[in-house]
């Protein structure tokens, strides 16, 4: 059986990739316009192409008719660029996709999309949860930028869906819930707004001895998920695929709920007991316009509802402490590995 991966080379494909070749029971085809979260993985069982997706759509095109499942990852996942950058974000996020769906569509190929927790959108309350079939998706105003990023996604959704419901196209779409681990995310200079996501903005200001800055006053709630977990809830997708079909999955870890707040605390402590130093950083409030720029509006989350694949066997254990302790534990090995570099690269 053959895996074709698009967007290989970014963090939940690199690690998609590893756990694949660790299983051993598939080729993988990657595609990717960076390999330089790929170091060091490989194998006989894996062919990469170094590629962009968005321009050879000819080399992509033959990747899906060769394939037997295709996984598509390609996405801009950073809040700052559907700020800044929003015709691009659904360019990428929907245009993109959406060409892949088309050709899965016409050679016949069973579509895994990777969609976001974000689809959500925002809540006033903190008592739900998130459930993939019977929560309303619901979006702030057209002149908040950031939304942008979901509608592309939720449309995206939509028109899979659609085509599932026309009987054209096998499909299984999944919720990442802040997936975390190593190579996440490029290191930034200490202080730098925008840019990557929280976890690496915290380790860069922790590694700097800067504040880290709590947008809003990081009052809002994430769920943090080990990126080895979400590869094995990938792996229950694939062996499963008659119960998986047209089916739509939070990918979370619902006991891992914090505020950034809280977040913020956590990394502090685990970096303090890792390095064996009291850190100087402050954590200190920041507005969402000031640090991201016009047009953010912060997503509050419900945790995840993951009955549907705990049902299938799957089940998240890694805590969020142990979480941080690896993730920050592994930074600290390889000093030179991501950063500091800015802004984070796409996929
Ligand atoms: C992003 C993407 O938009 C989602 O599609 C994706 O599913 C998600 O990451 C993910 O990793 O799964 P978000 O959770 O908003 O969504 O990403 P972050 O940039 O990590 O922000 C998390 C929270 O931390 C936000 O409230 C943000 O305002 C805050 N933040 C970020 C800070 O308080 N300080 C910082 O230095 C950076």
């Amino acid at each position: 059986m053959s895996i074709a991966i698009l967007g290989a080379g970014g963090f939940v494909g690199s690690h998609l990739v590893e756990y694949l070749l660790a299983r051993g029971d598939r080729q993988v085809v990657g595609v990717d316009r960076s390999a330089e979260k790929l170091a060091g993985i490989g194998g006989s069982g894996f062919t990469f192409h170094l590629a962009d997706v968005r321009r050879d759509t000819e080399l992509v095109d033959g990747v899906i008719a060769s394939a037997e499942t295709v996984i598509d990852l390609v996405a801009y996942a950073n809040p700052s660029l559907y700020v800044a950058t929003p015709l691009e974000v659904v360019d990428t996020n929907f245009l993109t996709n959406l060409d892949i769906v088309e050709r899965c569509v016409r050679h016949g190929v069973k579509l895994i999309q990777y969609s976001s927790a974000e689809v959500y959108g925002s809540f006033d309350d903190h008592t739900g949860v998130a459930d993939e079939d019977e929560t309303a998706l619901r979006y702030g105003p057209v002149q908040k930028q950031r939304w942008i990023y979901a509608c592309a996604k939720q449309l995206l959704e939509r028109v899979i869906h659609a085509h599932g419901l026309r009987g054209d196209l096998e499909f299984t779409i999944i919720r990442p819930f802040n997936f975390l681990g190593p190579r996440i995310d490029y290191l930034v200079e200490p202080g730098s707004m925008g840019g990557p996501r929280v976890f690496a903005h915290f380790l860069s200001a922790l590694l700097g001895g800067g504040p880290l800055h709590l947008v809003d006053g990081g009052s809002v709630s994430r769920t943090f998920l080990a990126v080895s977990e979400a590869s094995e809830a990938l792996g229950v997708v694939l062996d499963q695929r008659e119960a998986t079909r047209s089916q739509i999955y939070n990918v979370g870890n619902p006991e891992n709920n914090v505020t950034i707040a809280g977040f913020a605390e956590l990394m502090k402590t685990s970096y303090e007991e890792l390095t064996g130093t009291v850190s100087p950083s402050p954590l200190i409030d920041i507005s969402g316009v000031a640090f991201y720029g016009e047009g953010y509006e912060d997503a509050d989350r419900r945790p995840p509802r993951i009955d549907k694949l705990a049902r299938l066997g799957w089940k998240p254990e890694i805590s969020l402490t142990m979480l941080l302790r690896d993730t920050i534990g592994w930074y600290l090995d390889h000093p030179d590995a991501l950063g500091p570099v800015s802004p984070a690269a796409p996929f």
